[in-house]
């Protein structure tokens, strides 16, 4: 059940102590309150958790400092899109806006090789007008005996890097706590402008206690690939972890599923479901269709299968886009072959904002 308070109550008013009074005389209910900031106001929601079948929702939108009462039937409860709910999406990060109308291109590395490569890589971006990346320093392999990546050791340069060439948001991967606590000493002692989107990658879809942890701090905005070989519902119900835990800043990430039918593809691609997350969650949804895809190769039209791949998440209203580059790919330590080159990050981008157009035209 979610509490929508009137405009204007904060938590010294009377009206709130006694709504709060209320609440906590119930058995086996727990508050939790979360401010919502929207462009015109900042609405005030309790969440209840705990069995709210047996709360009466009229005798609590009698209370003086209650505009509404939702009852929440859905099991997203806390970034599930619900009736009647005031229903702003997104949220703010460093100077950047991630909602379900918004759209940001992440290009950059898989994995973080070496700084001459990482610098190619920023200064790219940003001839581009470019404000995001993605990073790989922390690489879950298939195999131990491949490239782990640098982890901790390139922080200190791809931090730097980032912020000379005016890189508000990165996205890198952690697989366990102690990677979040590196990236923060990391930031603040090099000082850096730059912020970080923590990604949670597929192998640890439901490592949940990795969910809690990203979700109980609020300093990083989580990117949250769905899991390969789960359901989708599943890996909706992660992102709930994320955000039962304190954090709602979460991104969710279509990256292809794995398919016993064997494909032309690394996994199958599952950009379809861009709309289906947008109707039943809050979450600006990104796409990757380098993962997804897994190669380089070219259709007859001229254009990457990947290039392709990203258009058809676009075109059904991604938010995001992540997408593998290199300055050469050949070369590359990790998933080489579906890295696109450098070089090809302009005309990429031309197709995206051709794409965006179509989809903005699509909507209008
Ligand atoms: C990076 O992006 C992943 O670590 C990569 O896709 C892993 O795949 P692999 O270890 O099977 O090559
Ligand atoms: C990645 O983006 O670097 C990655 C490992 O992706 P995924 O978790 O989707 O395989």
């Amino acid at each position: 059940m979610i509490i929508i308070l009137k405009s204007g109550v904060g938590e010294s008013d009377p009206e709130y102590q006694s709504l709060i009074s209320y609440l906590e005389a119930k058995p086996g209910i727990e508050v939790r309150r979360h401010q919502e900031h929207g462009t015109q106001e900042t609405i005030t929601e309790l969440y209840l958790i705990g069995d709210t079948a047996a709360l009466e929702a009229d005798e609590i939108a009698g209370e003086p400092a209650v505009e509404r009462v939702v009852r929440v039937s859905d099991r997203y409860r806390i970034l599930g899109r619900h009736r009647g709910q005031v229903e702003p999406t997104g949220f703010d990060y460093n100077g950047v806006h991630f909602g379900q109308d918004t759209f940001h291109l992440f290009a950059g590395l898989c994995a973080v090789d070496n700084p001459a490569n990482t610098e190619r890589m920023m200064a790219a971006l940003h001839e581009q007008g470019l404000q995001a990346t993605r990073m790989g320093a922390y690489k879950p392999r298939t195999s131990p005996y491949d490239f782990q990546g640098h982890g901790a050791e390139c922080l200190p340069y791809v931090f730097e890097l980032a912020g000379k060439y005016g890189i508000r948001v990165v996205a890198m991967e952690v697989t366990e706590a102690r990677h979040i606590e590196e990236i923060q000493t990391e930031l603040d002692r090099a000082g850096s402008p730059t912020g970080v989107m923590l990604q949670v990658g597929t192998r640890n879809a439901q490592n949940f206690e990795l969910l809690k942890e990203v979700g109980s701090q609020t300093r990083f905005p989580v990117l949250y690939k769905r899991g390969f070989g789960i359901t989708l519902e599943e890996s909706l119900n992660a992102c709930e972890y994320i955000a039962a835990s304190g954090n709602r800043n979460v991104v969710f990430c279509l990256r292809g599923v794995k398919s016993h039918m064997g494909a032309p593809h690394r996994n199958l691609v599952d950009f379809a479901h861009v709309p289906v997350v947008k109707r039943l969650t809050r979450m600006p949804v990104c796409v990757d269709p380098s993962h997804s895809v897994g190669n380089r190769e070219r259709s007859p039209d001229g254009l990457l299968e990947v290039q392709h791949a990203a258009g058809q998440g676009l075109i059904a209203g991604a938010n995001m886009v992540l997408a593998d580059f290199h300055p050469e790919p050949e070369r590359a330590l990790v998933d080489g072959p579906q890295a696109l080159h450098l070089e090809e990050l302009p005309y990429f981008r031309q197709d995206l904002a051709i794409i965006e157009e179509a989809y903005k035209r699509r909507v209008q």
